[in-house]
Parts: C-alpha cells; structure tokens; sequence
C-alpha cells in the first residue's frame, strides 16, 4: 500500500483466479474475509477495511441504512452488530432473496424495503448511518446528507474510474477522488478515509480471461463492453482491473 501526495492510498494486488457472482468480479482467495466481529462469520466479496471502518462505530445502538442492498450482502453482515439495520433496493426479487436469507440465518433486527434510493427521502428509515456497497450516485449522497445528524456516518464502495479499464469505458456509476471528495463536501460531509482499492488480474489464456468475465457478458453486452473487451483480447490484451473506491465520511 502506498500513499500519495494527496492522502489517497492505493492497494495493488495481482490475484490468482476470479469468480463471478451476481454480476460483480470477486477475485478467489481473496473474497473469503473475517467480518467485523473479528468471529468465525465470512463474507463474501466486501472489503475488510470497510468493514473495519464501519466496525468502529458504534454499531450496537445506530440504525443503519443500506443503500441498494441487493440480496443484504453487507446488511446481514452488519446486522448482528447493529441494533437494527434497514436494506433498500429498487429490485422485487432481491428485497425477497434478503428477507428470505435473513429469516434462514436467524436475523430478527433487518428490515428490507423496496425502494428507489434516488428517489424517496431517507429520513423515514431514522438512520443513525448510511451505508452503500456498489450503488452509487450524487442522488444518494444527497439524500444521506440530508438524513443523517452532525457527527454521523456515510460509508460506501464506488466503482472507481479504473474499474474494467480494458473494455475501454468508463462506468457511468465509478467516481474518482476528485469527484467524490468534492460531491461529499457540497452535501456536508467530511471525508475521514478515502482509498482506492485496485486489483489487476492477469489471465495464462484467451480462455481464461473469458471466463473470468462469462456472469458479466449480458450486461457488457448491452452497454457496448463486450466488443471492446474482447477487441482488447484479441490483440493480446489478458489484464482485468477491480478498482474500488473505499469511503468513510462524517456529517460535518
Ligand atoms: C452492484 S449491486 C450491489 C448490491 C449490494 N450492495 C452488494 O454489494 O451485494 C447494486 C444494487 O443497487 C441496486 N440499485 C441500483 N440503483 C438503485 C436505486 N435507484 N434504488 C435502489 N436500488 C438501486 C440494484 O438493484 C442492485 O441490487
């Protein structure tokens, strides 16, 4: 890990084998880590150092908001920390996949809505933080920054601007530095951590770094990656790059 003039600090790690679930890159070996309670309990695919930034709070007596929270990934991660934790998603099915992995696991105190986070105000859901993990917008911090009391909390994970660099476009959702520090400051917030995670994955063959990308090829398909991904494979190109952006603000 290395910091720059700015303050920002940048992991580069090369990995060995990638997995695909749910439409996002989760590097093998890598996507298996100890949750905040430091426990025997694993998540898939969400940061340690975001959890950690989020573990020191104090989870035990807030109400958390999870922004986009897909299946409940990071809210059932959270929830046994939390006193209660509230997951919204524009998505039927998902909200549906979260209730159901929440009742499985035992898990009393998580609440999941349908809701669409860029439209509705979050002062409903009384959080004490808000957090987001891969959905992310200047419409979300908007909001979080019109919920949240002084002194609280926004985390999140972005895309960064490097992310899938080799399809040759960027992601309309990624924020770099720049623009992140500067959409936080207009709503409020001070930013207390900012890291750029990259992760550069390089493949022995065409096969390979085919398959590394199969559960993306429908999207990527329609947003025109596709093509210019394996453009980038058929000249000899064998890189992927995962580039996140790891965020912990505190509402000045
Ligand atoms: C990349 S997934 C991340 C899901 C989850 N946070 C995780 O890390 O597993 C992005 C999620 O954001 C949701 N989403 C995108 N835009 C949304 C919006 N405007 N309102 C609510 N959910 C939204 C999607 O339905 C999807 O579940």
């Amino acid at each position: 890990m290395a910091n720059d003039e700015r303050g920002i600090s940048t992991t580069e790690r090369t990995l060995i084998s990638p997995n695909v679930i749910d439409g996002m890159t989760l590097m093998g070996g890598q996507d298996t880590i100890e949750c905040v309670t430091g426990a025997e309990a694993k998540t898939r695919g969400i940061s340690p150092t975001f959890l950690g930034l989020l573990g020191a709070e104090p989870l035990a007596g807030l109400t958390v908001l999870d922004v986009g929270t897909g299946w409940g990934r990071l809210a059932l991660e959270l929830a046994p920390r939390c006193r209660r934790i509230v997951g919204i998603d524009r998505e039927p099915s998902l909200i549906e996949d979260a209730r159901r992995r929440a009742a499985a696991a035992g898990i009393a105190n998580a609440e999941f809505v349908v809701a669409d986070a860029e439209a509705g105000e979050y002062q409903a859901f009384t959080p004490g933080m808000v957090v987001a993990h891969l959905c992310m917008s200047d419409a979300i911090v908007e909001r979080a920054g019109r919920a949240l009391a002084p002194g609280r909390v926004f985390g999140f994970v972005a895309f960064e601007a490097e992310q899938w660099r080799e399809t040759g476009r960027r992601s309309r959702f990624a924020y770099d530095e720049s623009r992140a520090r500067a959409v936080l400051d207009t709503n409020g917030f001070a930013v207390e951590h900012l890291e750029v995670d990259r992760e550069s994955q390089r493949y022995d063959s065409l096969e390979a770094a085919l398959a590394a990308v199969v559960g993306l090829e429908e999207k990527w398909r329609s947003d025109g990656r596709w093509f210019r991904y394996i453009k980038y494979l058929e000249e000899g190109g064998r890189m992927l790059t995962r580039s996140h952006l790891i965020v912990k603000a505190r509402r000045r």
